[in-house]
């Protein structure tokens, strides 16, 4: 198996500052990148932000800046963002960049070679807000089939890119690979739409409506289709011309995680766009749901939001990605709500996890001096205990294929509980009482045993308290050094050290 590991996230618009559902992406692909990480793969994370199109001039001009100062502000605010969500990509690219518009101009260059471009007059009806145009036969009305607003009618001299001449490539090759589009619901939702003919993507718009793009290589009068220019993002940003060496380590890509709204053109014009570049696609494109608020998508440009700088400021960083990846199953739509993310804080947060490690401290520190002790006489509760343990990284490595971050959290936190149950159950106080020291002794080791387990198993997913859980119970390496071997039970070398710290979730 390869051991490179490639996975991006949408580019995100900059026509407003970043809300939860960005950082929703944001966060799967750093928990599935550190993930991988921990398994031993060379990890290329790639995310950044789509600059181009009319929705971007005309929040700059509302703003009474220049795009590309505008889209300079902005940029700052994900960026930010991502700092305090710990997210650590490798590379953040926007389609600003010189690298990239050189890439996309190309790119268009090379399928104008092929014959694959055409012009002709383009009538049709346009969403500013989706930036995305709607032949006649979709629409219901004059509104939006996507997001039901109004309009705009238009007709001018355009270029057109030749799709539905790789329609039955498509088909095919959706039908052939069963992990291209995940999960399967939202595969099946691209092979019905392609059951109609696919028209032709019109790629450029006339400068005299739209300015703010990529000029077009071969005209002067017009800018690419911001779609067109953003979704080569992920071969521009991954050495496509600049790197040779790179692109061939890293493309194809395995994950493309996005969300549902943006499926059709990451899995028909994408892949299209590729083959006709004479690239592969993609492995996967992981579309996920929508996070909702009355039940409606949270949107920048429907106005409403949540900010999730004011989550962080409220709860933390990995409050903030706990509740993100635990209430809902990846893939699925999820109900935003305060009180959604006090519960998880009180109940997995606080409650399991946080009350684990802090009985379990004051226990060492109590009975053996802050030293986690070796183990001695072992019953048949302690073997029930590991054998759960040692099941762990099986569990993870299965829930993780599937994206599952629900269920890698899910099956952690039954170790954790199986490990509150085993303090209840061996009761060291009366053993302490009884002065039944060996019994002690193997009963701290193993819940410090579960615990490193357990912030190795979380550090993807809360890699700051995962990094303070680990330090706490006397872990001197770097967690983020660590590899999923380290799931492997008992490592921790007795006479450890313990250094009780401050609660890691105070409850609310
Ligand atoms: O579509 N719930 O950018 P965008 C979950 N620039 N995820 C959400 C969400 C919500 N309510 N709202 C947004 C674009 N997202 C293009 C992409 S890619 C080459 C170009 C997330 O700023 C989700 O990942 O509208 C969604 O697909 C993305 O933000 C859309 O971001
Ligand atoms: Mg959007």
């Amino acid at each position: 198996m390869s051991k490179a590991f490639y996975v991006t996230t949408p580019l995100y618009y900059v026509n407003a500052a970043p809300h939860i559902g960005h950082s929703y992406t944001e966060v799967a692909a750093d928990c599935l990148s550190r993930y991988m990480k921990l398994k031993g793969k060379e990890v290329y994370f790639m995310t950044g932000t789509d600059e181009h199109g009319q929705k971007i001039a005309q929040a700059a001009n509302e703003g009474g800046l220049q795009p590309k100062d505008f889209a300079d502000k902005v940029v700052k605010r994900f960026t930010d963002l991502w700092k305090e969500l710990s997210v650590e990509y490798d590379y953040f690219i926007r389609t600003t960049d010189e690298d990239h518009v050189k890439a996309v101009q190309e790119a268009l260059m090379l399928l104008e070679e092929k014959g694959d471009l055409y012009l002709d007059e383009y009538k049709g009806w346009y969403c500013v807000p989706c930036e995305t145009f709607w032949p006649k036969m979709q629409l219901e009305g004059n509104s939006c089939p996507e997001c039901k607003r109004p309009l705009e009618e238009i007709s001018e001299k355009n270029y057109f890119f030749k799709m539905s001449k790789y329609q039955d490539w498509l088909k095919n090759y959706i039908e052939k690979h069963p992990d291209f589009i995940r999960p399967s619901y939202r595969k099946n939702e691209v092979t019905s739409f392609l059951e109609n003919p696919l028209s032709d993507l019109c790629i450029t718009r006339p400068k005299s409506r739209i300015n703010w793009g990529i000029e077009a290589p071969f005209s002067k009068e017009h800018v690419v289709y911001v779609w067109f220019d953003a979704l080569l993002n992920y071969i521009s940003g991954c050495g496509w011309l600049s790197d040779k060496k790179k692109f061939k380590k890293f493309w194809p890509c395995d994950y493309h995680l996005i969300g549902k709204d943006i499926l059709r053109p990451h899995a028909v014009y994408w892949p299209i766009m590729l083959h006709a570049l004479g690239l592969e696609p993609p492995k996967t494109i992981f579309a996920h749901g929508w996070w909702t608020l009355g039940g409606e998508k949270i949107s920048k440009s429907k106005g409403k939001v949540i900010d999730p700088f004011e989550m962080i400021a409220e709860y933390g960083a990995d409050v903030y990605r706990y509740f993100l990846l635990s209430e809902v199953k990846f893939g699925q739509d999820g109900v935003y709500s305060k009180e959604a993310i006090v519960i998880r804080l009180n109940s997995d947060l606080a409650n399991d996890i946080g009350n684990l490690l802090n009985r379990t401290l004051t226990m060492i520190e109590k009975y053996t001096q802050a030293k986690i002790p070796a183990v001695k006489k072992t019953t048949s509760l302690d073997d029930a205990l590991k054998k759960k343990a040692e099941g762990l990284a099986k569990k993870i490595d299965s829930a993780m294929a599937n994206l599952d971050f629900q269920s890698a959290l899910v099956s952690i936190l039954e170790v954790v509980n199986s490990a509150n149950k085993y303090i209840e159950e061996t009761a060291p106080w009366k053993l302490w009482k009884n002065k039944e020291l060996d019994r002690i002794s193997t009963m701290l080791y193993y819940l410090a045993e579960v615990l490193r387990l357990a912030s190795i198993g979380l550090w993807p997913i809360i890699p700051d308290a995962a990094g303070k859980m680990w330090k706490q119970i006397g872990q001197s390496t770097e967690i983020s050094k660590q590899g999923f071997s380290e799931l492997k039970w008992g490592l921790t070398k007795p006479g450890t050290k313990i250094s009780k710290g401050t609660p890691l979730f105070p409850r609310r």
